[in-house]
């Protein structure tokens, strides 16, 4: 063997460049932080639902492109993200992942902040007097939040256009469903991967890898339509394919999910819709799922799972809902260890055995074709400026 090359027969070097990725972009710290800079600090972010937000002072927090982020509903019911830090000496602010507070106090000198983001309390303040610095100044920094369909977005680029323009229309493919009844949260959970933010997110694009699951190969792929659903391409990178009816009753105890579909949808209908770069919306008849992503470094991720079911529901019908959404996507559902188990094995060899990977596949579009994947690097190398399938492009 004189090199990684030679454990493939593959002819990498004859392929476009669009249809394979050098696999060191999920490996490569450099390549990370790069990412971190022209991606996650410079596109609108998915950060949480309104409906966790639901009442006066409730917060959340997060991480955007390493920046701490506090979201907060005011007392004037707007939302508002700033960054987790103190003003003084840069503590970070609130640790709790949620919870509710009319104002949040540093451990280490007692600054105080209100649910705006103000600075309310400085001790012996008088003592900035000799710089002219009051606590008018000091409030925490505010950061650009806007919610559409009851999701909420953050934005770190002051200058980025507004958050309508980047979703390019792409969340009309659910329109019908935020259209008819409010959706709350109703299942959290976050799981570290130790893959690459990319691998997650393919995993929600191409279907060729449905293969992969029990489930999909019982209740979907046995019916020819699942083959051919066309995908359809957003600017920015955002990626719908087409709805398919799924047959529940094929699979081994398995039961319709038709009479607690969601309003808007057919009887066990099932969509998806990505988000360039990190989010999937995937609808599977009862449940609207939601992932987002907080990268953490080349090769481990931290995925947010949140389930939305219709507000105010009858408890019966919550209940049977929650155990519907557990059942596929909950952390021991059908689906999610899957796809986990295969992202992490995938990562095991990155840039070691494994050089390349490839997004070749062409169907016109249709369900397995590898086209929203290429779509997805198009956009990564718009915004990083980097050539995904060319370590030679690489910086040192
Ligand atoms: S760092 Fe927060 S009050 Fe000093
Ligand atoms: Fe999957």
């Amino acid at each position: 063997m004189k090199g990684n090359e030679t454990f493939y027969s593959i002819p990498w070097e004859d392929l476009p460049p669009t249809h394979y990725v050098d696999n060191r972009i999920f490996c490569d710290q450099k390549i990370f932080d790069i990412e971190q800079r022209t991606i996650f600090s410079k596109v609108w972010k998915f950060v949480c639902c309104e409906s966790e937000l639901a009442g006066t002072n409730d917060f959340r927090t997060t991480t955007v492109a390493g920046v701490p982020l506090l979201i907060v509903r005011g007392p004037d019911a707007k939302i508002r993200a700033m960054v987790n830090s103190c003003s003084h000496r840069g503590v970070k602010l609130v640790e709790e992942p949620a919870g509710n507070a009319r104002k949040f106090e540093c451990l280490f000198h007692r600054w105080t902040y209100d649910a705006r983001g103000r600075c309310i309390d400085i001790p012996r303040e008088e003592g900035y007097a000799c710089v002219k610095i009051d606590k008018a100044q000091c409030g925490l920094k505010q950061v650009r939040c806007e919610s559409t369909r009851g999701l909420v977005f953050v934005n770190l680029d002051d200058d980025a256009a507004p958050l309508e323009d980047y979703l390019a229309g792409c969340l009309s493919v659910f329109d019908d469903v935020f259209g008819q009844v409010e959706l709350e949260v109703l299942h959290f959970h976050e799981q570290v991967l130790d893959t690459d933010w990319k691998h997650w997110q393919e995993t929600n694009m191409e279907l060729y890898h449905e293969y992969l699951h029990v489930l999909n190969r019982k209740t979907g792929m046995i019916d020819p339509a699942y083959f051919n659903r066309a995908w359809h391409a957003f600017e920015n990178g955002h990626m719908a394919v087409d709805p398919l009816i799924i047959q529940y009753e094929k699979m081994q105890g398995g039961a319709s999910r038709e009479e607690h579909t969601l309003p808007g949808l057919k009887p066990n209908e099932f969509r998806i819709l990505d988000i360039f770069p990190d989010v999937m919306l995937n609808c599977r008849a009862s449940v609207l799922r939601i992932d987002t992503q907080i990268p953490l470094a080349a090769g481990k991720t931290l995925v947010q799972f949140r389930g939305l079911g219709v507000k105010g529901e009858p408890e019966q019908m919550r209940r049977q809902r929650i155990r519907d959404h557990a059942e596929f996507w909950g952390p021991f559902g059908r689906n999610l260890p899957e796809d986990a188990l295969a992202t992490e094995r995938q990562k095991e060899t990155m840039g070691k055995a494994s050089k390349y990977s490839l997004m070749a596949r062409e169907e016109n579009r249709l369900t397995q074709d590898d086209f929203p994947v290429r779509e997805f690097y198009r956009q990564w190398e718009r915004l990083t400026g980097l050539r995904a399938a060319s370590a030679s492009m690489l910086p040192e």
